[in-house]
């Protein structure tokens, strides 16, 4: 697979695929791998440094950031160093930042071991961590230098993590890949059986998907948003049953599959595109109706942080590939999300 370039602003990202012996390899003068307790594993090869955190979103946090760079000091970590962060999106973003911040800024490189990392928390330079209840309420913009793909660590993730990924990959085609989404469809049982020619291309189809609106962005502001197809919805989902009773992904499915009624009872969504999409979304194994109260979504949603004008606006299509953003009206919310 070519590798990707990625330019953003003064920044520039490579993203190459690669074999699991060269992941490490590194012409740094030292260098540091923050991975996970489940990641961790993966660090064969080389002799650089580790440093180990709890798995899971509770690790994104400050108080992680203090180890990393404790841990970076004792190996010696100067400016002509390099962080690798090895593992899914939380090391992602925590070793991004550590290294954004340690001694003003080390370049990192990511080797992302889940498929949501490898096709979104890796590609695009948003680091961060948590802070009280606020999810990447401090962070920095900070590109790896390189992104590393291993198809290969994606035999180990469960079922579930493999299909939280699924979710944006099909979100990546249904906003800008049409032959990406043919493919879905397709290869549907390879895709599931995690074939690894496969994987390979819709890994790399959906990151040139998020590089293109994220390059356009500093052209063109406003596209980024686009990304959130489906996360409006998701995202007040999560907070209303519990963070984790959906997955990340299948809230993701579940709000692109509302965001499509939406735009249907709005007028402005193809009718056959949103049923294509929904049998997709549904054949990948994704609820597209959940048991919830209608207002404590809406009300969820209202309080979401990516509002204008005090209105929140939600990511919509008119068909493949034809994305545009708007506020919902509150009696079409809730007859879209009454409906079962
Ligand atoms: N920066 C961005 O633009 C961006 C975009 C999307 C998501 N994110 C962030 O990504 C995070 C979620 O990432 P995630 O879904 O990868 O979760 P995660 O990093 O918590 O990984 C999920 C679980 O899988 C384990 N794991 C990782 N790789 C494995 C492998 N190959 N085999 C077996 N187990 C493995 C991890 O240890 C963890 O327990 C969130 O914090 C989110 O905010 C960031
Ligand atoms: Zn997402």
């Amino acid at each position: 697979m070519e590798p990707i370039t990625i330019k953003l602003g003064p920044y520039t990202s490579t993203v190459v695929f690669t074999q699991h012996e060269s992941a490490f390899e590194s012409d740094a003068a030292e260098t540091v791998i923050v991975a996970d307790e489940n990641t961790v594993r993966f660090a064969v090869g080389t002799d650089a440094a580790r440093i180990v955190i709890p798995s899971g979103e509770i690790s994104k946090a400050l108080p992680t950031v203090e180890r990393i760079v404790d841990g970076a000091l004792e190996a010696g970590l100067a400016r002509d160093g390099e962080m690798i962060g090895l593992g899914g999106g939380v090391v992602c973003d925590i070793a991004a930042f550590a290294a954004s911040v340690y001694m003003r800024g080390v370049p990192v490189v990511l080797v992302p071991t889940t498929l949501l990392a490898m096709v979104d928390a890796a590609v695009g330079g948003k680091t961060g961590v948590n802070h009280r209840e606020y999810k990447n309420m401090i962070g920095t913009f900070y590109p790896a230098r390189e992104v590393r793909i291993v198809p290969e660590f994606l035999a180990s993730l469960p079922e579930r993590e493999f299909r939280s990924g699924l979710a944006e990959v099909i979100k990546a085609a249904l906003l800008d890949d049409a032959e990406l989404f043919a493919t879905l469809r397709l290869r549907r049982d390879d895709v599931l059986a995690r074939e690894p020619a496969v994987l390979e291309y819709i890994i790399a189809r959906a990151i040139e998907v998020k590089a293109r609106f994220v390059e356009q962005d500093f052209t063109e502001t406003g596209r980024r948003a686009f990304l959130n197809l489906g996360h409006t919805f998701a995202h007040a989902l999560e907070s209303v049953t519990g963070f984790g009773t959906w997955s990340h992904g299948e809230a993701v499915a579940w709000g692109i599959a509302k965001a499509h009624e939406a735009g249907v009872a709005l007028g402005v969504t193809d009718r056959g595109y949103a049923a294509e999409a929904r049998e997709m979304i549904e054949a990948y194994g994704f609820e597209t109706s959940a048991a919830v109260d209608p207002d404590r979504i809406i009300e969820a949603a209202a309080a979401d942080k990516k509002k204008k004008d005090g209105r929140v606006r939600f990511i919509l299509q008119r068909a493949l590939c034809d994305t545009f953003s708007s506020p919902i009206e509150t009696d079409v919310l809730r007859a879209v999300l009454s409906e079962r």
